[in-house]
């Protein structure tokens, strides 16, 4: 080798950080040529000359963390959202950020469906009657919950999953209301969906599920006037994030019986749950497991580092998340 080229060569990093979680779902060697930093979660971001970053969503990367990597070229999140990038202090200092869209459409909405039907059919109440040992046998008007067929589901936010969530809908014989920024021309002849705006779609819907990303124009969208427009006896799904619901108002809506279930898989401050989400019995809680298959999490950790590759060879990123 050229002896000015490997001295340029020895000057540049070659230090990535990966979550040390993914690490089961990888390869061993992710991105060949570098030295891989295994980044426990609860480890607080290294100041440093890393050239690539791998967070799990729980990790924030501010300013102040990209700051304190000069040499970094690219956030690649293992997660579909960014909300816990700083885009704005990312774009001004030419860092590429990517998420990884699309391999864990089918997963979430299938986690989606999980919830509505758990919700709908009572499945929290059934499994404690049995586990409380108070269940004396079958009676043909025991935990009566809601039969989907005719009924409408209204989709706030028709990106990738929230029309994969509708998609389904249509095996269970369901109308579709939705909210998107603009007509899905596909997505209407695929189902008979029907875009409405967000009041609309409250006040008509029997089923209301979040799929729209937490930006500041959404925090708090699901806020006590909101849940008090929803029709009486509605259900209420979120697999998108928690900052979008207001969780008093959510537990009002509960309270009141203006809701008569939810289906939670994300919180405002995880890992916290409210406890008296926790203990109510129509709501059924999860622990964000939207995209967690072994199929889906080793896809999105894959997506993640082959970002980190592309970019580290002066490719263009497969999934910026902002152009
Ligand atoms: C999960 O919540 C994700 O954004 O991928």
């Amino acid at each position: 080798m050229h002896p000015v080229s490997s001295l340029h060569e020895r000057a540049v990093s070659s230090r990535v950080l990966i979550a040390a979680e993914l690490q089961e779902l990888l390869d061993p060697d992710p991105v060949p040529g570098y030295d891989v930093e295994w980044l426990p979660s609860d480890a607080p971001t290294p100041a440093g000359d890393y050239v690539a970053i791998v967070p799990l969503l729980t990790r924030w990367i501010g300013g102040t963390e990209q700051k304190n990597l000069p040499d970094l070229k690219i956030v690649a999140n293992c997660a579909v959202g960014v909300d816990n990038v700083d885009l704005v202090a990312a774009e001004m200092r030419g860092v590429i950020v990517t998420n990884t869209p699309d391999v864990l459409t089918d997963a979430t909405a299938d986690l989606t469906w999980a919830l509505i039907l758990a919700v709908a059919r009572r499945l929290k109440e059934g499994e404690r009657l049995i586990a409380e040992g108070k269940w004396t046998g079958f009676h043909p008007a025991l935990l009566l919950g809601l039969e989907l067929r005719d009924k409408t589901l209204g989709i706030v936010g028709a990106g990738r999953i929230g029309q994969a969530v509708g998609r389904r809908a249509v095996g269970f014989g369901m109308r579709l209301l939705y909210t998107a920024r603009g007509t899905r021309r596909e997505f209407e002849d695929q189902t008979g969906a029907r875009r409405v705006d967000l009041v609309r779609l409250l006040e008509a819907s029997d089923v209301v599920t979040l799929h729209v990303p937490s930006t500041p124009e959404t925090k708090g969208l699901m806020n006590r006037e909101r849940f008090t427009v929803m029709k009486e006896g509605a259900l209420f799904v979120n697999t998108a994030r928690g900052d979008i619901v207001r969780e008093p108002a959510l537990l009002e809506a509960l309270a009141s019986g203006r809701l008569a279930g939810a289906g939670l898989d994300v919180f405002a401050e995880e890992p916290r749950v409210n406890p008296e989400l926790v203990a109510h019995p129509r709501a059924v809680v999860l622990p964000h497991l939207g995209s967690a298959t072994g199929h889906t999490r080793r896809a999105m950790a894959e997506l993640a580092v082959k970002n980190v590759r592309a970019v580290l060879a002066e490719e263009p990123p497969l999934t910026p998340a902002y152009r």
